[in-house]
This record gives structure tokens, C-alpha cells and sequence, in this order.
């Protein structure tokens, strides 16, 4: 029984050092200590032995029981922590490290000066307006007092759009046919400014873009004079340019306007002297006038008792001057390098 004993201690220490896992201990703990192991039948043999080899045998069975017990539990633990190790491993945060914050965009360059354009209309009383990008040939030509066979359409190259059963359907090539979907729509006054996308066909350069951007200014009530516009333009030169800036109003061509007027605005860097922005001191900003009377004809509303003025102001011709952006193309040109220089959105 001694020998045995022995033989099972020694099996028992090794079946548990091998024990790769606590699945596999457990299945050695019952294959040595379990009730039908050796050990413990040898232990119910012992109430056939005399008293004298009962307690010789009897203390090595305890003996045997606690080192087996011991061996148990020294590689439980063992098992245990690699268990845990391994858990707090695949689990691990390191909580020193700084936290990923999301990145925020930031505004268009357009899109800050289509706002701050709104922003100083609306101030002075505008209300914004808006227009469909695919215009037909009335509004984009006709109301325009540009009739089918007029030279002016020649000035404008249009993106006209084949869908069947609408002729005469084009990407509208300035914002002013918004004037006409205004007066259509509502008596006089009329103070609204309009935004938005205008196309042309035009290749792609430094200055130019097929698709680009407007804003059309459009004022109708009784008496109003070509003083108003020019107030009107000052206040805006002076709003987006600064406050010493002066606008000049040249003669300029527009079939919808009369007179016409191409407008200037003294140099934000030079104050008027000359330089490499502008030249001769003035930048030229856009074209304006007052409302031709064939306009406000076409639009149900009386000439005789209405006047008004228009303008229309080219956003990207903006924001390269305000931000000196080189050539347009990098406005379209999707480099987050470029378009994050202008402040985080807000
Ligand atoms: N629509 C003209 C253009 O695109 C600008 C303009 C608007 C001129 C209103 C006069 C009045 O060039």
C-alpha cells in the first residue's frame, strides 16, 4: 500500500504539473483524487488493516492527501494567472494615452463668402431669393428682353439640356433670370438678392469655371434711382472690402438693364494707387443697372409707376480676391490641405 501511495503521489504531482489548462487539471484532479482513483480506494482499505499499520499507513495516506492537495492548488493558481493575464491582455486601454478627438471641417471658401454677401443684404433689409439651375429660354433669355435672334445670347456660351418634350431647356447662365421668377411671383417692392450655381461653357483656366457662383441683387419699388444702386454698392464694397472703399461705375452692356453699369471698387491693398492685385487701382467687381422697362413689362409690372436696379456679383471673382487664392481651379480642386485653411466650422 505504501509503494502505491508513493506511485500515486508521483503521478498525481506529475498529471498536475502537466496540466496545460484548467479543463485539463480539473480531469487530473478526479483521475488522481477523484473517488475512484487509486488513492481513494486505497484509503477505504485501511479499516482492514490493524491498528498498527492503520496508523503508519494512515499518516502517510494524510501526508501524501496534503502534498497532492498542495501540488493541486500551487498549479490551479498558476493556471489561473496566466488565464487572467491573458484576459487583462486582449482587454488592455492604456488610459494615458491622449484621446482621439473627431476632426471638424471646415467651411467652404465660397460658402463663407455666399453667407457674408447674405449677410450684409439681409441687414440691409433683402430677403433672399431663389431659381431652378435648369431654366428655359424665357427666363434665362427672353424676359431678359433677349429675344430668340438677339447678338447678346452670342455673350453668353449655354449648356443647353436634351430632355424630350421640353425644348429649349439650358443650365441657366447667370442668376438674373431669378429677377423675372421674383416679379412673377409677387407685387412690388421687390429687395431680394439670390445665389447660386450659374454654367457656362468655358474651359477650365486660372479665371474661369464652367460652373460657378452669383449672387443677383434685384430692387423694385416706387423711385427708386441709379443713386440707390450706387449707395447700395458702396455699402457693400465697404462691407466686404473695408471701410475706406469706393466704387466707380462705368458704361456697360446688359440687355436687361438701362443704363448699365460695370462696377469697381478701389483696391483693398492699395487703396486706389496700383498694384499687383488690381493694376490701376480698381478692381472691377461687377455689372449692374437699372432694371430695363421691357423687364418690368414682361413681369406684369408697370414701367410707368416702378423703377428699380439690378446687379450681379461673381462669388469665386470674392473669395480669390479676399483669400488672394491664385487660380480658381483650387477652389474645385477637393485638397484638404488648401480647404482647411479657412477655420473650422462653426
Ligand atoms: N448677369 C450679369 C452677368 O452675369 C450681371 C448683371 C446682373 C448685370 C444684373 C446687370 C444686372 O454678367
Amino acid at each position: 500500500m505504501l509503494e502505491t501511495l508513493e506511485g500515486e503521489l508521483a503521478r498525481g504531482r506529475a498529471a498536475f504539473e502537466a496540466a496545460a489548462t484548467l479543463q485539463e487539471l480539473e480531469d487530473a484532479q478526479v483521475s488522481v483524487l477523484g473517488r475512484k482513483a487509486p488513492f481513494s480506494q486505497l484509503q477505504r482499505g485501511l479499516g482492514s488493516l490493524d491498528e498498527s499499520q492503520r496508523r503508519e499507513v494512515g499518516a502517510r495516506v494524510n501526508a501524501v492527501r496534503t502534498e497532492l492537495t498542495a501540488s493541486l492548488d500551487t498549479r490551479r493558481a498558476t493556471l489561473q494567472e496566466a488565464v487572467e493575464a491573458t484576459l487583462l491582455q486582449e482587454d488592455r486601454i492604456d488610459m494615458t494615452l491622449p484621446g482621439r478627438r473627431p476632426r471638424a471641417g471646415s467651411l467652404h471658401p465660397l460658402t463663407l463668402v455666399e453667407r457674408e454677401v447674405i449677410e450684409v443684404f439681409t441687414r440691409l433689409g433683402f430677403r433672399v431669393a431663389e431659381g431652378p439651375e435648369i431654366e428655359d429660354d424665357w427666363h434665362n433669355f427672353q424676359a431678359l428682353n433677349i429675344p430668340t435672334d438677339h447678338p447678346a445670347r452670342t455673350m453668353k456660351d449655354s449648356l443647353f439640356v436634351a430632355i424630350p418634350g421640353h425644348p429649349e431647356l439650358l443650365l441657366r447662365t447667370e442668376t438674373s433670370a431669378v429677377q423675372i421668377r421674383t416679379m412673377q411671383s409677387q407685387p412690388p417692392p421687390v429687395y431680394v438678392i439670390a445665389p447660386g450655381r450659374v454654367y457656362r461653357r468655358e474651359t477650365a483656366d486660372a479665371t474661369h469655371l464652367a460652373v460657378f457662383h452669383q449672387v443677383e441683387g434685384l430692387v423694385v419699388d416706387e423711385g427708386i434711382t441709379f443713386a440707390d444702386l450706387k449707395g447700395t454698392l458702396e455699402a457693400m464694397a465697404k462691407e466686404l472690402f473695408g471701410e475706406r472703399r469706393r466704387v466707380r461705375l462705368g458704361p456697360a452692356y446688359f440687355p436687361f438693364v438701362e443704363p448699365g453699369a460695370e462696377v469697381g471698387v478701389s483696391c483693398f491693398k492699395c487703396d486706389g494707387v496700383g498694384c499687383r492685385v488690381c493694376g490701376n487701382g480698381w478692381i472691377e467687381l461687377l455689372g449692374a443697372g437699372m432694371v430695363h422697362p421691357q423687364v418690368l413689362e414682361n413681369c406684369g409690372y408697370d414701367p410707368e409707376r416702378y423703377t428699380g436696379f439690378a446687379f450681379g456679383v461673381g462669388i469665386e471673382r470674392i473669395a480669390l480676391l479676399r483669400y488672394a487664392i491664385p487660380d480658381i481651379r483650387m477652389l474645385v480642386d477637393g485638397d484638404v490641405r488648401f480647404l482647411e485653411q479657412f477655420g473650422t466650422a462653426s
